[in-house]
């Protein structure tokens, strides 16, 4: 029998690099696209080495309809995992444009692309951002979104309620939805992991940038929330432990296990951490010392966030299983990896 291929687009990215490893790891083909446009063709090189094989790619910008097609045309699949879409909540603020018709033109294309050309399964990136400022923790898939605070945020939420209405409306069309909580780390190989450009947004490249010395001193957002030690509560979840998560979500699909037509599930370890901890265990587990300051809180920030992950646990029978030591340890190691350190 011939293996069952997913389309990957974003497959260059930090998720998407972890999860095409992870799907040829559990016996699928992938085929990836990116356009690179946040990503490296060396994230490829990456897992083809980890694989110690080669993984098809096109180098395609999923809002380019002709292009897309083409794929289409050249590759059978049935079911795709869309995580191409811009992910920097500030700059989503600074150029809404930007964000909605990139996110959601791609998203577009690409459920229309799987509806005509009679492919059934789409697997959505979203985002624990759909939270918001929850009203009650651990939040369940039940728990009702916020509106959004940002652009980015708008199109997860946007981009799950086409998913959505276009499961419920055409026969033969299935949706996942993931709403990631806060992906860490990278690969135990060091050969992947996130490669932001500039300055990072996110709290670990920060902390592993200030480590390497390239950043001068980590700002701590706030000490003064309603939280045991003041500082943000969130869900790290190890990004491999994530990635696995898109193997169980593609073995539903394409096993046919689905009790409808679009299923939501968050992905996290369901263990609130605080900023303050993270960077404690980072230098202990790095044996380290992080230079940095408590300064005012960021704006859009929520005090809380973190996962109940029954639903993932029991429907996909996928767990997080990575410690966070372990994780902190490859973030570290990518770091220096990539630094030549
Ligand atoms: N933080 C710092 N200093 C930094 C960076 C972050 O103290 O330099 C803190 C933040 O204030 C927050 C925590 O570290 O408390 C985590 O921040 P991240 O930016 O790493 O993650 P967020 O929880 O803000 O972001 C995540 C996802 C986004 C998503 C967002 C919205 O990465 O994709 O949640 O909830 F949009």
């Amino acid at each position: 029998m011939s293996k069952e291929t997913v389309l990957v687009s974003g497959g260059a990215g930090y998720i998407g690099t972890h999860t095409a490893v992870a799907l040829v790891e559990a016996g699928y083909d992938v085929v990836i696209i990116d356009n690179f446009s946040n990503s490296e063709a060396s994230a490829i090189e990456g897992v083809e080495k980890i694989l110690g094989r080669k993984v098809a790619f096109e180098q395609v910008d999923t809002c380019d309809t002709e292009a897309l097609r083409k794929v289409f045309e050249k590759y059978d699949f049935n079911t795709v995992i869309h995580f191409a879409a811009y992910k920097a909540v500030g700059e989503s603020m600074a150029e809404p444009l930007k964000y909605y018709a990139n996110n959601l033109v791609s998203f577009m294309n690409i459920v229309s692309m799987m509806k005509e050309y009679g492919r059934p399964n789409i697997l959505f990136s979203s985002s624990a951002t759909v939270y918001g400022d929850a009203e009650s923790l651990p939040v369940t898939e039940q728990t009702p979104r916020q509106p959004a605070t940002s652009p980015y945020g708008n199109t997860k939420q946007i981009a799950e309620d086409i998913l959505r209405d276009c499961c419920r409306a055409y026969e033969g069309l299935y949706g996942i939805a993931l709403r990631y909580f806060n992906p860490i780390g990278a690969h135990p190989s060091a050969l992947i992991g996130e490669l932001p450009r500039g300055v990072p947004n996110n709290l670990i490249p920060f902390v592993t940038q200030t480590a390497a010395g390239i950043r001068e001193c980590l700002s701590v957002f706030g000490n003064d929330y309603d939280t045991p030690d003041g500082t943000c509560l969130r869900d790290y979840i190890d990004v491999n432990d994530l990635a696995k998560a898109h193997v169980a979500a593609v073995a539903r699909m394409t096993g046919h296990k689905m009790d409808a037509s679009y299923e939501i599930f968050n992905v996290g370890t369901g263990r609130p951490v605080s900023v303050l901890e993270l960077l404690t265990r980072f230098e202990a587990v790095n044996d380290l010392k992080l230079p940095y300051k408590i300064v005012g809180r960021r704006p859009g920030d929520v005090p809380a966030v973190w996962a109940d992950t029954a639903l993932a646990n029991e429907v996909l029978g996928w767990k997080a299983e990575r410690s966070l030591d372990d994780t902190l340890r490859s973030a570290w190691a990518w770091e220096k990896h990539i630094r030549n350190l």
